[in-house]
C-alpha cells in the first residue's frame, strides 16, 4: 500500500430501543453485528467478490457507552491487502460528541472462491468505485 487512507465514516446508526441492554445502553452484541456487516461491505467493495468471510477479529475496546437516542457512525480503513486476505482498522463514535464508543484494531476477512476456498484477490490498495468506472470509461 502506498499510504495509509483516512478511516471512512460512512454509516450512521441511531440507538433504538430494540438494540439496548439491561443497563440502557447499546447491546455490545448489535454492535459488533453493525460492525460486521460494514467490515463485509468495505470487504467485498474493496476485492470486488462478494465471497469474503470474516476470518478474525482483534481485541474490542469499548470505551464509552452509547444511550438511547444517540448517533453513532462506523469508521473502517483497510490496513493490509494480503494474498487472499485484507485486513482492515475499526473505529466507532459519536457522531455529535465525536467520543470514541469502540476500536478494534485487527479485523481480517478472506476472499473465497465458489468452492469457498481462499482465492488472491490481486489487490494492493484501496480503490474506489468512481475511479474505477472512470478508467472502465477510458479504454
Ligand atoms: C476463512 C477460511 C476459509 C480460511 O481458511 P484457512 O485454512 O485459514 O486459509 P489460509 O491458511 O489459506 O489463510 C487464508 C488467509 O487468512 C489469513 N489467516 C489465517 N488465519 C489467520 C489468523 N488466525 N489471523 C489472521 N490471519 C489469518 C492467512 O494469513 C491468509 O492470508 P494471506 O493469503 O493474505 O496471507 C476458514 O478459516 C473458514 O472458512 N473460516 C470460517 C469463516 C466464517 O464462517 N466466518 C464467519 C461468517 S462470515
Amino acid at each position: 500500500m502506498k499510504s495509509t487512507p483516512e478511516l471512512n465514516f460512512h454509516t450512521r446508526r441511531w440507538v433504538k430501543p430494540e438494540d439496548l441492554n439491561p443497563n440502557q445502553t447499546l447491546f455490545g452484541g448489535s454492535l459488533l453485528k453493525w460492525i460486521d456487516e460494514e467490515a463485509v461491505i468495505y470487504a467485498i467493495i474493496q476485492l470486488e467478490n462478494p465471497h469474503v468471510v470474516t476470518k478474525l477479529i482483534s481485541e474490542i475496546n469499548f470505551i464509552s457507552a452509547p444511550r438511547q437516542g444517540d448517533i453513532i457512525e462506523l469508521g473502517i480503513v483497510a490496513t493490509k491487502f494480503g494474498v487472499t486476505s485484507l485486513t482492515m482498522r475499526c473505529e466507532v463514535r459519536n457522531k455529535l460528541t465525536q467520543q470514541k464508543v469502540l476500536t478494534i484494531d485487527r479485523m481480517v476477512f478472506v476472499n473465497l472462491d465458489e468452492h469457498g476456498v481462499p482465492q488472491p484477490h490481486g489487490k494492493t490498495e484501496v480503490t474506489y468505485v468512481k475511479d474505477r468506472l472512470k478508467k472502465k470509461g477510458e479504454e
